[in-house]
């Protein structure tokens, strides 16, 4: 099949590259000419594992290619997604201000029939908007080529963009329009096996459910990061009860973990989004304000925890961090927990030295030239005089270091963990003054 994807960033790409992997013929689309030439050379921009070998298999097969005509690419597509980005404004809505620019060109240029596919994440209300914008355009130009506008939300983790797109636990197909349908159920026949995956509904409630589920994962984090809170206050330990409830099916294991907060560029970002509709709709959403409010002071856990060791005042304190990345497995720091504290380390005169194993290059270009923070080319080295240490993400290789050279590295023996990896009484017996959320 013939496939135009317009926006090469995270979504956009997985998405034509897995679908070109599977044997259809992708355009995708961008206005960044520099990117483009380096996705021409398979040269991927982001940190994602499995995604540089499908986009090499693509280039090379000829399957996947990139252009910055966009033109071309409404030319090229029986279906077309639209996956640009939808920023969030400064009181928390989606910025459409792309999406719609997208529809007013596919509108522009198209010449036959086509399925519009809205991936971005959007507002309830988006693919009628988008609807709209396209019928605006071909009206202006006096013509009449059937379209249909489908909401088709993903559901992609960062770090398992790739094997989440090619093996999904669900696809959610939003159109009025059955012939629509079945042409979506073909084009992702390649990805439903085994079991029936597609989920057919009404666009409204299709665009409702990718922020239904994000929203639903964050709450389920915050309501354990608040139960955290509660462990300590009463002399609990919150890693025997989060055993206790996820063994109830009906709670399940899974995102139940306590931390220091969730981050990356959906959860933040949707809460505020969907928080922000209500607001509009004059609908009382207190858990939404509820879940975002209890990520904000989680994430400045960890600097309390330091300073209730270390003292207010940091000045010439040197704190080692683990870990800057809003989760293991990627390089995005948009809204991670690190960053509040770096933050706060800073405003205290302290200095960092810090270590991740993938996104030192993105640390480096968030923090040019800040003279604070140093990057340290191994864990062991962060460590180096260093007057405590801090996990903020939970990356494997973390998990069993060497102690003892941690120990003989550290000025003091302080250990705060964000992500819950190491056991107390094994740290404590190590020597460490060790802490962590929502353990005694
Ligand atoms: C998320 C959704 O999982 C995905 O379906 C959606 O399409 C986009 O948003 P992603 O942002 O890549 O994906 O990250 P995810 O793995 O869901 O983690 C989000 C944050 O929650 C991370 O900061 C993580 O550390 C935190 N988290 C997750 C917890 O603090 N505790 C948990 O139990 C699980």
């Amino acid at each position: 099949m013939k496939v135009t994807v317009v926006g090469t960033g995270y979504v956009g790409l997985v998405t034509g590259a897995c679908l070109a992997q599977v044997g259809n013929q992708v355009l995708c689309v961008d206005i960044d000419a520099d990117k483009v030439a380096r996705l021409r050379q398979a040269e991927v921009p982001i940190y994602e594992p499995d995604l540089p070998g499908i986009v090499q298999d693509g280039v090379k097969s000829g399957r996947l290619q990139f252009t910055t005509d966009i033109a071309a690419g409404v030319a090229h597509g029986d279906f077309v997604f639209i996956a640009v980005g939808t920023p969030p404004e400064e009181d928390g809505s989606a910025d459409l201000r792309h999406v719609l620019a997208v529809a007013g060109e596919i509108g522009q240029h198209l010449q036959n029939p086509v399925i519009v596919i809205n991936k971005s994440t959007v507002p309830v209300g988006t693919a009628r908007k988008v609807q709209d914008h396209i019928a605006a355009a071909l009206t202006k130009r006096g013509v009449d080529i059937p379209f249909v506008v489908v909401s088709n939300p993903e559901f992609l983790k960062e770090g398992a963009a790739v094997a989440d797109f090619m093996k999904p636990d669900r696809i959610v197909v939003g159109t009025d329009d059955p012939a629509a349908a079945e042409k979506m159920r073909a084009l992702y026949a390649p990805f439903n096996r085994n079991h029936d995956r597609l989920i057919i509904m009404d666009p409204p409630s299709a665009e409702l459910t990718k922020y239904a589920a994000n929203v639903m994962l964050a709450t389920k984090i915050s309501l354990m990061n608040e139960l955290a809170g509660l462990a300590e206050c009463v002399g609990a330990d919150i890693e025997q009860v989060r055993r206790g409830i996820g063994a109830d099916p009906r709670i399940g294991y899974s995102f139940i973990y306590p931390g220091c907060g969730y981050g990356g560029s959906c959860f933040p970002k949707d809460v505020r989004a969907l928080e922000y509709s209500a607001r509009q709709h004059d609908f009382d959403a207190p858990l939404l304000t509820a879940v975002e409010a209890v990520n904000n002071r989680q994430k400045q856990i960890l600097e309390k925890k330091l300073v209730a060791v270390l003292g207010e005042d940091l000045k010439g304190k040197k704190i080692a961090i683990w870990g800057l990345a809003f989760k293991p497995n990627t390089d995005d720091l948009r809204e991670a927990p690190s960053r509040a504290l770096i933050a706060g380390i800073m405003k205290r005169g302290g200095t960092v030295q810090a270590y991740d194993p993938v996104a030192m290059d993105e640390v480096r270009r968030v923090y040019a030239g800040e003279p604070a923070l140093t990057l340290c080319a191994d864990p062991y080295a962060a460590c180096e005089g260093a007057d405590a240490l801090v996990i903020c993400t939970e990356w494997q290789e973390f998990r069993s270091p060497d102690f003892v050279k941690m120990r003989r590295l550290l000025r003091q023996a302080v250990i705060v963990d964000g992500r819950n990896i190491y056991e107390p009484t094994v740290l404590r017996a190590e020597g460490f003054i060790y802490s962590a959320i929502g353990r005694p």
